[in-house]
């Protein structure tokens, strides 16, 4: 049998003239015995096929259920019915794949995201997921699009590593040694050089400190991997695993690095608004419809079209820790005690409660922290010249929190040295960083970017564990 057929997406724009036309996909519904909606993934669209009923074998006719695998082969006519402008007539049915709607989960009505999220290996057959994971795959080509345009060499860092990159301690480790006998030495510690690789490794938090090495060669290097966190954070904004997009660029500033951000989130933004707009569109009705059950006060302010139109047609707000600070200590819900963990203190770290504030409430725009008080951000960033803050930036959307974390580097030697050992970072195991301070250091800076958060907010869904497409977090790692 031939494979060759003409995806749905390609048929819908197809001038009808009676040509024949092979087309495959899922049965999604099948009504009166007669129309099939069929789906082929290729868009959010259904063709109608329309079977002959009276001229085919009714035991045929019973296979054609919800779920099941089809080739139909028929002429391209234009449409009978409301809704679409070409439909297939059928001369030939072949089923590849029965589907028992007695069994089958999916079933022709609207299941809840939870249910979905339980069937996330059925989940793709929906019209929700499979246009979310359409955006998926256009928002991460968007992004080695924009990279590949500025000149960036994409960069594979390690998954396996034997470094801490935030220092944060938030590791999964790596080991093929028997847990229920792990070798010691002498002074009872776990013997890591009886280990695979000869010592302590885990999954890599971030592949910043390995770009950083390739940036100082390079110029200009990305990543775009997958990045593990062992946080116990149970949030609709955290995964144990995701992926993130790291640029790391020589010769460049606090400035350059917002410059760079700014202008690659309004790029895949625009560029999922002229690609992606029929999935679009069936999310933004899916919002609309999800609103009106909610109470007034909660409903979105902006269509979902609106809200990225909105983020790529203005200027981020460029704000400073210490400015942000004061706005907050200085707000209604601050001080009515409004907020989970009230600002008091400069220095303190910001929570989800205050960047959300901050942009939807105050700029009601997104807004780019920067220089951060040194105690709450990485070893690696750069100190300023006040002794207390570095040259951090945190980009905030509307929605997200946190969607971007970045900063310069600090390329100074005797500055980064102080600043590890201060916070018990060992320089000795990280000599190969060091190395770049020592030989030929310069200015240089990057960023870190949320996949899954870019996702979220272009897609307009509200849960991380929805836009991928098998999300681990704490409790759970099925599929
Ligand atoms: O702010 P983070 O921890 O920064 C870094 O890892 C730096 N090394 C980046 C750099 O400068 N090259 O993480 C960067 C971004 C966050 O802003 C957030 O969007 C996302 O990664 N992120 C997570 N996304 C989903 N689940 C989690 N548990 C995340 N933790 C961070
Ligand atoms: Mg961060």
């Amino acid at each position: 049998m031939s494979f060759k057929r003409t995806p749905i997406k390609e048929l819908l724009k197809t001038t009808p003239t009676n040509q024949e036309v092979v087309v495959m996909g899922w049965v999604r519904t099948f009504r009166n015995n007669q129309f099939i909606a069929l789906n082929d993934g290729s868009t959010i669209k259904t063709v109608q096929v329309v079977v002959d009923f009276e001229n085919t074998d009714p035991a045929l006719l019973k296979r054609i259920t919800t779920g099941a695998a089809i080739k139909a082969t028929g002429t391209l006519i234009e449409s009978q019915g409301k809704g679409q402008t070409v439909e297939v007539k059928a001369s030939e049915i072949h089923i590849f794949g029965d589907s028992d709607p007695e069994k089958y989960p999916l079933q022709p009505k609207k299941h809840s995201l939870e249910f979905l999220r339980e069937n996330a290996h059925l989940r793709f057959r929906t019209n929700t997921f499979s246009a979310i994971f359409r955006i998926r795959h256009a928002v991460a080509f968007a992004i080695h699009a924009f990279f590949n345009d500025q000149d960036f060499c994409y960069m594979h860092s390690p998954i396996i590593t034997g470094s801490d990159a935030e220092g944060a301690g938030e590791m999964f480790q790596v080991s093929v040694l028997p847990l229920n006998d792990i070798p010691k030495t002498e002074d009872g510690e776990v013997d890591f050089k009886k280990d695979f690789f000869n010592k302590a490794t885990n999954l890599t938090v971030s592949g910043q400190l390995e770009a950083e090495l390739a940036a100082l060669a390079l110029g200009k290097v990305y990543t775009f991997g997958p990045t593990f966190r062992a946080e116990n954070s149970n949030t609709t904004r955290h995964l144990a695993e995701f992926w993130m997009i790291e640029p790391e660029v020589a010769f460049a500033d606090l400035t350059d690095n917002m410059d760079l951000a700014e202008d690659m989130l309004k790029y895949v933004i625009k560029y999922c608004l002229d690609n992606c707009a029929d999935d679009l569109e069936f999310l933004e009705n899916r919002l609309i419809q999800e609103d009106k059950s909610k109470p007034t006060a909660e409903r979105a302010e902006m269509s979902l079209t609106d809200k990225l139109t909105f983020c790529m047609d203005n200027d981020f707000e460029r704000v400073t820790y210490t400015e942000a600070f004061n706005i907050l200590r200085n707000c209604k819900p601050n001080k009515k005690k409004k907020f989970q963990y009230v600002l008091d203190e400069w220095g303190a770290d910001l929570q989800s409660e205050h960047e959300r504030f901050l942009v939807e409430k105050h700029f009601k725009k997104p807004v780019i922290l920067t220089d951060y008080p040194k105690d709450i951000k990485a070893f690696y960033m750069r100190q300023n010249d006040d002794g207390t803050t570095v040259a951090a930036m945190d980009i905030l959307f509307p929605g997200i929190g946190e969607i971007i974390g970045g900063s310069q580097r600090e390329e100074r030697l005797d500055r980064l040295t102080q600043r590890m050992e201060e916070m018990d970072i060992p320089t000795d195991e990280m000599s190969w960083f060091m190395d770049t301070r020592r030989f030929g250091t310069c200015p240089h800076a990057g960023y870190g970017l949320g996949f899954e958060r870019l996702v979220l907010f272009i897609t307009g869904m509200s849960n991380i564990r929805d836009v991928i497409p098998f999300p681990r977090f704490p409790g759970s790692a099925e599929f």
